[in-house]
């Protein structure tokens, strides 16, 4: 059986050369399939909100439906990393509010770290939480809680935007940061911020030089339907089957094949 992943395990990843792989789950069933398959870390992301709930921004997550789809994954009792994001608000309003529902995503969800999106704008938040000895992971460049800020999902740190990433990754790897999720970024900027920090960097759509990798499981698995970003790799199409098994229940119920005396008690 595999030991428990600690945030030192992860922070030892990178020196020894290990790449992290990290997934997104949001319940329990799907949270036991992957921890059994072997991933490193699991994100509840508020993606969430867009995967799951239908909205087409993660903006309108809340707190509370966090925790609801935290609490589930822990049930899992994975031995992989858990790390809760923290939705749209609960951190931007002030140190307090921030350190608060960090908390709260420790003591009542049961997470083992936390996950903040921003760079500068948002470093003396990580530090205060760290600085309370709740883990926290970085999220900078393409930040979705920003997306009207940016205009839409777009590509950050082109030209002269470079710097302004690398400073945003040294902001949070100063700030106290275990590690730092880098989204929608050009290859060789990422690829450059891997090789100046000491935390790990884990990409998405931020190409192969990264230490780690994450990406939403329904979009691995072919359940996302909206959006299909250049950077996804779907490694199965789930769609047809579960539609392949509905039918035949369908079918069955209609014509009377099922239930079976089989099914039914005596
Ligand atoms: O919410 C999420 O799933 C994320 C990852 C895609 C990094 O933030």
């Amino acid at each position: 059986m595999r030991k428990k992943i600690t945030i030192p395990d992860v922070l030892n990843m990178k020196p020894e050369g290990h790449r992290i792989s990290m997934l997104t789950s949001y319940d329990y069933p799907f949270t036991r399939i992957m921890d059994a398959a072997g991933v490193d870390v699991i994100l509840v992301g508020d993606s969430v909100g867009v995967v799951v709930a239908g909205h087409d921004t993660t903006l309108p997550v809340t707190m509370d439906e966090m925790l609801y789809h935290v609490k589930a994954v822990r049930r899992a009792d994975p031995k992989a990393l858990v790390v809760a994001d923290m939705p749209f608000m609960s951190c931007q309003a002030g140190v307090e509010e921030a350190c608060r529902n960090c908390g709260r995503m420790i003591k009542e969800g049961g997470a083992e770290a936390v996950k903040i999106e921003g760079g500068m704008n948002m470093a003396h938040i990580i530090r205060a939480v760290s600085q309370i000895d709740i883990p926290v992971m970085g999220h900078i460049g393409l930040t979705p809680q920003s997306v009207h800020r940016m205009g839409g999902y777009k590509v950050q740190g082109r030209k002269e935007q470079a710097e302004r990433i690398m400073e945003d990754a040294y902001a949070v790897q100063n700030s106290g940061a275990f590690a730092v999720v880098l989204e929608g970024i050009p290859a060789k900027l990422a690829a450059e911020i891997t090789a100046e920090l000491s935390i790990p960097t884990i990409g998405i759509g931020a190409g192969p030089g990264c230490d780690g990798q994450v990406l939403v499981i329904h979009d691995i698995l072919g359940l996302c339907e909206k959006y299909s970003p250049k950077f996804v790799k779907r490694y199965t199409d789930l769609g047809p089957i579960i539609s392949e098994a509905v039918q035949r229940y369908v079918a069955e119920v209609k014509s009377g094949e099922f239930p079976t005396g089989a099914h039914s008690f005596s």
